[in-house]
């Protein structure tokens, strides 16, 4: 039985054909980045009509690349929250209804297990137990991973999220959108230790976070005098070694805590080089392997929403039959 998978929560159009025995079959993406640039971020509005644009196109893609019709398809997840509301209606409601065209069931799935999932489409899987750093940009949470649908939630962010701080840091350093890779480009011609910021929370002693008050460093940085180019690239440079060290610290800490040995991160600031360099080197001296998503599925996508649909399934929930339909953009 083959599951189709949709995601629509923000600003990428994803969609995805999963079989469980096999794997993941084909899957397509479209980024609203170049539409959303020119506002700076992501227009909700846009984004909504945008995702009704892509998505018959993405699934034709899909199903061609794949060599499989929609006849064969069992069940279809689809992200249901939180996100957008707007977004998330297009592609519930289309899911919804094509699921109600072929006489199949749904399986509304949460953003974040998509991404807390995500690293199991990889040809080197981790194994459950695992603790999960998930890092959006709109989450920032360690999670114990037990199994399917089995999260224990150790610690997140009190403020702003890791990415919503690359984010809006970038924007005053005067970085286009998306911050995050913009800012992490300009870090690497920066000087480590040439510009020295707070890194809040490090001895806190538990597993949360805060950023906002590093953002706010930063600005008093900007605010003081005009930067010469090196000079921005020095802030961003001690902007992302703070948040950098900070997330490491923790997760290692984390993964110390629950007597684990593995770790999974998640979330697009996961594509971080300079996260990824840290995190290895330290955890490799801790005995600790940490497992990441191929680059592609780092940032949203389909593939890891019909991942956990079929995961969810295997494990036994109960896929929705009947009725309307409800998208939980707080969830
Ligand atoms: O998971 P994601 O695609 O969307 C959700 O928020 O769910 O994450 C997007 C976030 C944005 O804040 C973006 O700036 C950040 O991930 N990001 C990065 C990098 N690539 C994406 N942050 C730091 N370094 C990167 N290389
Ligand atoms: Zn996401």
């Amino acid at each position: 039985m083959l599951i189709l998978g949709f995601e629509s929560s923000c600003d990428e159009t994803g969609v995805a054909l999963y079989d469980p025995a096999r794997g993941l079959l084909a899957h397509a993406l479209h980024s609203q980045v170049a539409m959303h640039r020119d506002y700076g971020g992501v227009v909700p509005e846009l984004a909504s009509r945008d995702h009704i644009r892509r998505t018959v196109p993405l699934l034709r893609k899909v199903l061609e690349e794949s060599g499989h019709s929609l006849d064969e398809v069992g069940a279809i997840a689809y992200t249901q929250g939180p996100g957008l509301a707007g977004a998330l209606l297009v592609g519930a409601a289309f899911a919804e209804a094509l699921a109600t065209s072929l006489g199949v069931p749904t399986v509304p799935v949460h953003h974040l297990e998509g991404h807390l999932l995500s690293p199991l489409l990889s040809a080197r899987p981790p194994r459950f137990p695992f603790v999960a750093l998930l890092v959006s940009g709109g989450h920032t949470q360690l999670m114990r991973v037990a199994g399917v649908g089995d999260y224990e939630l150790l610690g997140e962010t009190l403020d702003d999220a890791a990415g919503e701080a690359f984010d809006k840091t970038a924007k005053l350093l005067g970085l286009g959108y998306p911050g995050g890779p913009a800012l992490a480009a300009l870090a690497e011609r920066g000087t480590a230790g040439a510009v020295k910021l707070p890194r809040p929370m490090l001895n806190s002693g538990d597993l949360m976070f805060s950023f906002s008050g590093l953002k706010t460093a930063v600005l008093t940085q900007v605010r003081e005098r005009s930067l010469s180019e090196q000079e921005r690239a020095d802030v961003a440079r001690g902007f992302q070694d703070a948040i950098v060290e900070v997330l490491v610290k923790k997760s290692l800490q984390a993964v110390k805590d629950c007597g684990l040995k593995q770790l999974v991160v998640a979330g697009g600031v996961g594509a971080n080089r300079e996260l990824r360099r840290q995190l290895d080197a330290r955890a490799a001296r801790r005995g600790i392997a940490v497992y990441y998503p191929e680059l592609e599925f780092c940032t949203d996508n389909g593939a890891m929403i019909a991942l956990a649909g079929a995961l969810r399934l295997a494990a036994g929930a109960v896929p929705k039959t009947a009725g309307g339909f409800a998208v939980r953009p707080r969830w």
